[in-house]
């Protein structure tokens, strides 16, 4: 491997992440939300990993979930969106996976396949307006369901769409209509929470939850890492300083010049860009560590390099060679991701296939 860049996954720190959930809702079975790659650590690595620990994983479409299976992944997948083509109703029965139903279109088509699907839950748009039934029709799908003979248990579910925030009554509201929904049904298991409200809201008890987000140990909420939510972060993203030169007052740096040396300092290039993942709309001032000490970017992310300075505090001379931490460790992704516009889920989930992935456990390493 010549060039450095390495994405660290720390597989204990996902099955810490994933029990500290169960034990924040103990009366209920938790799915393992891997879907898009495992939010970019590497779905099948991290599905062995858990194999056998979790109670069942939750991808989004049925490519992840094969690709999982054909993997020697043994636990339960379960089909967020359910299935978009008839076809894929026949798949879910060879292979044994669970699945939403969202419409009725993915209704009748399991009734006219007549395959036999072990667990199916059945989606109550309950405010968020994206997937799912309203209330009056959610009972009739249950009914059907229940009476077609084809599904063993069958589950409700929904989605909130505001748990991450903690002053939106929203998530109460949604919470309010699920239960009324629920009641008109009778008994029922129920799945609601996501990440966010597994921490933060009260959700129902029994069922499943479906951590996503908090399984990499990074935070739903805004302005709190999830470090600070008692989460062990999974990836920490290191590289190397190539090179190394020495700013006049004034100099610009860079595409488009957007720096500007305020003083005389030195500027350090580091083997990582957008095409790695770290985002392109990254501001200045991102943190980063460079053999430890505080510094951040100065100068627009290329497609394979970064520029650096360190803060100007710090007495460290940079050298080609030295150690780059990214994100990861003390510098947290949400911070990274506040620089870039977006949220911790997206950065880490844009990672690409180019940085070398090194996964270690205590019990094994890759
Ligand atoms: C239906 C559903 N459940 C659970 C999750 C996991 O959410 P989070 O990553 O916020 O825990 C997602 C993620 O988007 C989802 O779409």
């Amino acid at each position: 491997m010549a060039r450095p860049l390495v994405a660290s996954i720390d597989l204990d720190a996902i099955l810490y992440n994933y029990q500290f959930a169960k034990k924040l809702q103990p009366s209920c079975k938790a799915f393992a939300v891997v879907k898009s790659n495992a939010y970019g650590h590497g779905a099948v690595a991290v599905s062995r990993h858990l194999d056998e620990q979790v109670d069942a994983f939750a991808v989004a479409t049925i490519e992840e979930a094969i690709e999982l299976r054909e993997a020697d992944v043994k636990s339960p997948i379960m089909l967020l969106e359910g299935v978009f083509e008839q076809s894929e109703w026949a798949l879910c029965e060879q292979y044994g996976f669970w699945a939403a139903i969202e419409n009725e279109q993915q209704l009748s088509w399991l009734i006219e396949c007549q395959v036999n699907i072990e667990k199916v839950f059945v989606k109550l748009d309950s405010g968020m307006h994206r997937l799912g039934v309203d209330k009056t029709t959610v009972n009739d799908f249950v009914v059907r369901l229940r009476q077609s003979g084809l599904v063993d248990q069958v589950l409700l579910m929904t989605h909130f769409s505001c748990a991450d925030d903690l002053s939106d009554m929203t998530t109460m509201e949604q919470l309010a209509y699920f239960e009324s929904a629920r009641r008109d049904i009778g008994e029922i298991d129920a799945s609601v929470a996501n990440s966010a409200a597994i921490m933060k809201w009260s959700v129902p008890e029994g069922g499943w939850i479906r951590p996503g987000i908090m399984l990499y140990g990074i935070s739903p909420f805004a302005g709190v890492p999830g470090v600070q939510l008692g989460l062990k972060p999974a990836m920490t993203l290191t590289s190397k300083i190539i090179s190394v030169r020495h700013l006049q007052k004034g100099d610009q740096v860079g595409y488009g010049r957007t720096y500007q040396a305020g003083e005389a300092h030195q500027l350090a290039t580091v083997a990582v860009g957008y095409g790695d993942g770290y985002p392109r709309v990254t501001e200045n001032g991102a943190p980063l560590k460079v053999s430890g000490q505080s510094a951040h970017l100065a100068g627009r992310v290329s497609m394979d390099m970064i520029t650096v300075r360190l803060t100007p505090s710090s007495d460290l001379v940079m050298e080609a060679g030295q150690e780059v931490v990214l994100w990861g460790g003390d510098v947290p992704v949400e911070e990274v991701a506040d620089y870039a516009g977006t949220i911790g889920y997206e950065v880490v989930t844009r990672m690409t296939s180019r940085p070398h992935y090194h996964y270690f456990s205590a019990s094994e390493s890759a």
